[in-house]
């Protein structure tokens, strides 16, 4: 069950096979695509969002493997701006891309404040590992501002090729550590 998602700026709605159009026409952008896991195909197919939402986030959703949702701005909730999910795992519990027009603005820090609150208090999961191409500076700068812990670096097989990934973790004291000296 993906609960309905609020933070100043956000609403995050569980996402829904009613949301495939957007997210096509959002997603298939190589700034997007690119330090994201080789399992993104590439070029991206005009049915690709469909099948991902039908085939494989909603599945998991079912299963309770994974908690997704699409970001929208609260003034305009009808527009998805971006997507969060959260998952089940060892090393890889969240993923997240935000729609060109809208990055760079704190939304996705935003986002991923209120989901880590949503991992460790409602989930009440212990760690969270996430993973991510070094190269990457504004998912890892994401990582290091809120509280992460680079833990290694290996390689992975990304839309862009193989290259150095860093494991970042945070357990739920160090979470809550966090919460309480920063906001
Ligand atoms: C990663 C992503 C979701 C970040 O979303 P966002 O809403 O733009 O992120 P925020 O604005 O909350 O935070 C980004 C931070 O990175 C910083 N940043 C952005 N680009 C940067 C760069 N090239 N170098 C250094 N820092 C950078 C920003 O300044 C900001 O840090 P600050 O708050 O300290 O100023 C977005 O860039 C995206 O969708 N990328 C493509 C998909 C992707 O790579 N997903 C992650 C896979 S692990």
């Amino acid at each position: 069950m993906t609960p309905e998602g609020e933070t100043a700026r956000l609403l995050l709605r569980p996402l829904a096979l009613a949301d495939a159009a957007q997210f096509q026409q959002l997603f298939p952008r190589w700034e997007v695509v690119r330090y994201l896991l080789d399992i993104v195909p590439w070029p991206y197919p005009a049915d690709g969002a469909l099948r991902f939402i039908r085939d494989a986030a909603l599945p998991a959703v079912a299963r309770g493997d994974a908690w997704h949702w699409t970001l929208r701005l609260k003034n305009q909730p009808e527009q998805i701006i971006g997507h969060l999910d959260l998952r089940r795992g060892r090393e890889d519990n969240r993923g997240f891309w935000i729609g060109l027009p809208w990055q760079n603005r704190g939304l996705m820090s935003e986002a991923c404040l209120w989901s880590n609150d949503f991992w460790f208090d409602e989930l009440g999961f212990k760690t969270m590992r996430v993973s991510k191409a070094a190269a990457n500076a504004a998912s890892r700068r994401i990582s290091e501002k809120l509280g992460m812990r680079l833990v290694c670096t290996i390689e992975k097989n990304y839309v862009s090729g193989r290259l150095p990934t860093e494991i970042w973790e945070i357990t739920a004291d160090e979470w809550r550590s966090w919460k309480a000296a920063h906001l």
